[in-house]
């Protein structure tokens, strides 16, 4: 069976409750019912607003985050239990931002999807390079550490529930979009370590995601690449008609 395509907008620390709750009405109307795996992540305090807003569609609410404990003395944040209460499927893990502005090692985003597996969460988990690493010839050796260690003691039950977004650093939010051969490269290895870990059937059903500086005009070639399952994409998934623009490219 092909894989389905999965289009997910980060909206990242962005919108306002009014903003964020017309962007998803907007979004129902124009994709609501589009054949595609698709979601929003808006952030943590329009969760619920977002999520009524969904309501009947098919656009999945997503959480942007997760904390790798159950509950207790964690001043701050917010566990995979609240975002089940709170209506979300998917949640984003080991993205860039986290990892390189608040410091997230391998280590955390692992307890982090291990956390949202166990709560029944589809983890979004991130992995991608820094532009000196690429110029470095060191892509292939950053991503494949960062999937080995998120994945470390994921079963392949459970792996079988992740999506993966390879979002190289160096291409989010700068305009500079991976071309469809660097970013399938990317991916098609990702897959055959995928394959290692899991093997081959696993490694054939799994969504990867590309993400950075998706827009609906570059989107057609990355998503019509073999191994390129979908986007993950952020300044571009606030405007919802360059969403809906990836959205059909990807139809
Ligand atoms: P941009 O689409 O703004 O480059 O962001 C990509 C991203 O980080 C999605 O998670």
């Amino acid at each position: 069976m092909p894989r389905r395509k999965f289009v997910a907008g980060n909206w990242k620390m962005n919108t306002t409750i009014k903003s964020a709750v017309e962007l998803a009405r907007c979004l129902v109307a124009k994709i609501g019912q589009a054949d595609m795996d698709l979601a929003v992540c808006p952030p943590f305090p329009y969760l619920l607003a977002v999520r009524d807003a969904l309501a009947g569609s098919r656009i999945a609410l997503g959480a942007q985050d997760v904390f790798y404990e159950n509950d207790g003395a964690f001043t701050g944040e917010i566990s995979a239990a609240m975002l089940k209460d709170a209506g979300c499927t998917h949640v984003i893990c080991g993205h860039s931002e986290r990892r390189h502005v608040i410091g997230e090692t391998d280590e955390i985003v692992n307890r982090k999807l291990l956390k949202a597996l166990g709560e029944g969460l589809v983890p979004i988990f991130c992995v991608g390079e820094l532009l000196a690493e690429r110029q470095a010839a060191r892509t292939l050796e950053v991503v494949s550490r960062q999937v080995r260690l998120g994945l470390e003691g994921v079963s392949a039950a459970d792996a079988a529930r992740v999506v993966l977004a390879y979002e190289p650093v160096w291409a989010i939010g700068t305009g500079v979009v991976a071309t469809p051969q660097q970013a399938q490269e990317v991916h098609a290895l990702i897959r055959k370590l995928l394959e290692e870990l899991y093997g081959p059937e696993l490694a054939r059903r799994l969504q990867i995601q590309y993400g950075g500086s998706v827009k609906a005009s570059n989107a057609r070639e990355l998503l019509h690449c073999p191994d390129i399952d979908g986007a993950l994409v952020g300044g571009a998934s606030l405007k919802a008609e360059e969403f809906e623009g990836i959205v059909r490219a990807g139809l």
